[in-house]
Formats: structure tokens, C-alpha cells, sequence
């Protein structure tokens, strides 16, 4: 496996660059924008492929990479399903799995930092975001935090994982770098507490002052969906219910980029080919499946995903293929269902 802790020293953030081989898919967790050319740079070094970039949580303290990283590699982006950042790619729950080639995380619903905090266990180690640091938790006083859930968080899920798991956390001050959830328990301060109301004390008492880019890091990480606003891409884009209209339609293709397993919780659109966005590039250039069948049909590709993210990467992929008439639903599933749309298993 490559595994790789890279650190932004201005803000303090470890990211996480994992791959399960060279030549292989990785995945990037918590990137920071300042730091996508290195990212960018070790991807190559590594020869790995990036395909998706997560972030633990919506970040007061930095700017996110994960729209830089998606515009600059077509990569996927990943977060929980409570953020309040404006489009992501994937939005996970509890019990999901964030999966690459070789890799599959399991995300655990982390609230108390955020609202939208999660951690990701991979095989021996946790990726604890900003829930779990090295000797001290995350601040709760800001972005909907709650001490009280956060004790949940960490006393009910994270320290009920086996005490030699490695653990990664998002930010460190001091210079550490991993610690391990037995480590923890018996040496982090802020877990010495023999109640939730003297943990929830503890934390209201911190008096910290606000992170210094807050302001401005806050909106930015709110507004990381793919600008939708060229104007070849809105020629390219239906609406939810202009779909519905095209939906038993002979000439028009529906094109499900989503996982399986998305496909298995939310529903599918009737009659529509499933055809993962992790090989789209494949597909959509000469040779490949939804190319030929396009040009052996004549019939019009719709693309269709959760958010309407993928869709529009995919929509851009399939001109520069030479598929002129492909379009996507804007929007996605969640889209499709807030229409009414009707929805199989
Ligand atoms: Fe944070």
C-alpha cells in the first residue's frame, strides 16, 4: 500500500494520499488548496491515478482542495451527507463506503466539531478528522458543534475500536504525527473526564479565539461545487422534469455514472445502463462502450449521478469525444426525486 501524511505548516492539516499500488486509483483526504501542485506532483511521482478527494468535515481553518482537485484531475469529490458545502460529488452516511481500487473506507458518523464530521476507518487505522486530535479533540464552540455530541462520538465510536488502531487526525500543533486509539484513551487529556457533563464543562471552558481565516475559509468551503456556468454546459443540461418528459423517449439514453452501491440505497432511474464514472473516460472515447453505442444508435446520452457533478464532468468528456448531442440531468438524483420522478431498485 502507499500511504502517504503530507502537512500544511500554515494551517497545521495533515492529508492523507492514499493508494493500494503504483499504476493504481488513490485517494486524498483533507487536501488543502494551497498545497494541490504538490499533490498534484506526488500523484505523478507515484504514478498513481487520483480519483477522489475527501474532506472529514467542512474546515474553518483552511481553504479546501477539493474543488482545485476535481477541476485539475476530473477526480470525484467526497463528503458527508449534513454539509452545507454546496456540491460534492458523494455524500456518505453512516455505515458507507468510500472505495477506491484495493481500498474501502468506512465512514462513521463523527458530529460534535461540525455537524458534518466524520471519520473514515481503513483496515488498522482511523482517519479521525478534526473529531479526535493527539491529545486533545476538536474545538466545539462554532459550525453547529456540540461537546455533548462530540463525547458520543468519540466515547461510543471511536474508542470502541480496537485499541491498536493507528489513528490519523486532521491537525496537529505539536509535531505529532500518529498516535493510536489505546494511546489515546489512556493519555489524552480531555478524555480523563468521568461524565458527559464534565467533558461538555471542559469544552465550554476552552476560550479559544476564533481560527484567523475563518472568514474567508467558511464560504469558500461552502461553495466547492463545479461551476455549472459555461455556456456550452447549460446547451447541455436538462432540467429534473424536462427528464421526466424524456423518460421512455426510443432516441434517448439514461447513463447512471453513480456507484453500485449508490445505485442500491437511493433507486435508479427506470430503463437506465449503468455506467460507472470511474470508467468514463473509457467509455465515452472511440472503441469504448457509451461511444459505440451512441454512434451505432444515433440515440442521445443523458448522464445522470447524484448531484449532477459527475454528470457535467461527464457531459464535457463526451463532446470532447465527439458525442455532440450528450447532455445531463442538472441536479442529479436528488434532483430527480424532489421532481417526483419515479425511481426502481
Ligand atoms: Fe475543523
Amino acid at each position: 500500500m502507499i500511504f502517504r501524511q503530507l502537512f500544511d505548516s500554515v494551517s497545521g492539516t495533515y492529508t492523507y494520499l492514499i493508494a493500494s499500488r503504483r499504476g493504481g486509483e488513490a485517494l486524498i483526504i483533507d487536501p488543502v488548496l494551497d498545497k494541490v501542485d504538490r499533490y498534484l506532483q506526488l500523484v505523478r511521482e507515484l504514478d498513481v491515478r487520483l480519483v477522489k478527494a475527501l474532506d472529514t468535515h467542512l474546515h474553518a481553518d483552511h481553504i479546501t482542495g477539493l474543488g482545485a482537485l476535481r477541476d485539475r484531475t476530473h477526480c470525484v469529490t467526497v463528503m458527508g451527507e449534513q454539509t452545507k458545502a454546496d456540491v460534492v460529488s458523494i455524500r456518505v452516511a453512516e455505515g458507507d463506503k468510500v472505495e477506491v481500487e484495493g481500498i474501502a473506507l468506512d465512514a462513521i458518523y463523527t458530529p460534535g466539531h461540525t455537524d458534518d464530521s466524520y471519520s473514515f476507518l481503513m483496515q488498522d487505522r482511523v482517519f479521525t478528522g478534526d473529531t479526535l486530535l493527539i491529545r486533545g479533540t476538536g474545538r466545539t464552540d462554532f459550525q453547529n458543534g456540540d461537546a455533548r455530541a462530540q463525547y458520543d462520538s468519540i466515547f461510543n465510536k471511536l474508542l470502541k475500536l480496537p485499541s491498536e488502531t493507528l489513528m490519523f487526525p486532521a491537525h496537529d500543533y505539536k509535531g505529532d504525527t500518529v498516535s493510536t486509539i489505546g494511546e489515546e484513551k489512556a493519555c489524552n487529556p480531555r478524555l480523563q473526564v468521568k461524565s458527559v457533563e464534565e467533558y461538555v464543562d471542559l469544552m465550554s471552558n476552552l476560550k479559544l479565539a476564533d481560527p484567523k481565516m475563518m472568514d474567508v475559509a467558511v464560504p469558500a468551503n461552502m461553495h466547492v461545487g463545479l461551476s455549472q456556468d459555461d455556456v456550452a454546459l447549460r446547451d447541455w443540461t436538462v432540467s429534473a422534469a424536462n427528464a421526466m418528459e424524456l423518460l421512455g423517449v426510443p432516441d434517448v439514453i439514461f447513463i447512471d455514472l453513480r456507484e453500485s452501491s449508490e445505485r442500491c440505497k437511493h433507486g435508479v432511474i427506470p430503463n437506465s445502463t449503468h455506467a460507472p464514472y470511474a470508467r468514463l473516460l473509457e467509455n465515452v472515447h472511440a472503441g469504448g462502450m457509451l461511444h459505440e453505442l451512441a454512434r451505432a444508435t444515433s440515440k442521445r446520452l443523458l448522464f445522470y449521478c447524484a448531484y449532477g457533478e459527475r454528470s457535467a464532468m461527464a457531459v464535457r468528456a463526451a463532446h470532447g469525444a465527439g458525442l455532440g448531442s450528450a447532455c445531463h440531468i442538472k441536479g442529479g438524483i436528488n434532483a430527480w426525486k424532489q421532481a417526483g420522478g419515479p425511481l426502481t431498485r
